[in-house]
């Protein structure tokens, strides 16, 4: 999608709203589409999202903050999604999201550290997904050393 100009990303944006029909029920299906188109929400494009489902925009925020799969900032090139539900939680996973952020603080242009609340993979716990890949029983010591390797 790195390719599109903006605006073509725009006028895909509307299309898929107009598709839609502009209905505030199709809000959700409107922010994942937005967010594959530019990478991220920023606040212009909540409130052009306001504007078009014709919704407030407090609404629209209130329910894009709601998901953990939505962001508001431009992912960096890694990334590491700390598990912090129940099993994983159990599992040390606190241990791990200090490791990601302090390893993340020394690099902090590279990397994007976020944390879901079940990946659905509890048997694995620990669970850390870096750069897309899952990776089960994960240690701190193991996470520290991928940040190191990970050019
Ligand atoms: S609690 Fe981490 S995968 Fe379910």
């Amino acid at each position: 999608m790195d390719a599109l100009k903006a605006s073509e990303r725009d006028e895909m944006l509307e299309r898929a709203m107009a598709r839609h029909q502009y209905a505030g029920e199709a809000l959700i299906e409107i922010l994942h589409t937005a967010q594959q188109l530019y990478g991220f929400l920023s606040r212009p494009l909540l409130e052009r999202i306001a504007r078009g489902l014709k919704l407030p925009p407090s609404k629209v925020l209130g329910v894009a903050t709601f998901y953990h799969l939505f962001r508001f900032a431009p992912r960096h090139p890694h990334s590491a999604v700390i598990c912090l539900g129940t099993a994983c939680y159990g599992a040390g996973a606190c241990d791990l999201l200090a490791e990601a952020q302090h390893c993340a603080n020394l690099d902090s242009e590279r990397w994007t550290i976020e944390t879901v609340r079940c990946a659905g993979a509890c048997g694995l716990a620990p669970l850390v997904v870096l750069d897309d890949q899952p990776c089960a029983r994960v240690s701190p010591d193991a996470l520290a050393e991928f940040f190191r390797r990970t050019k």
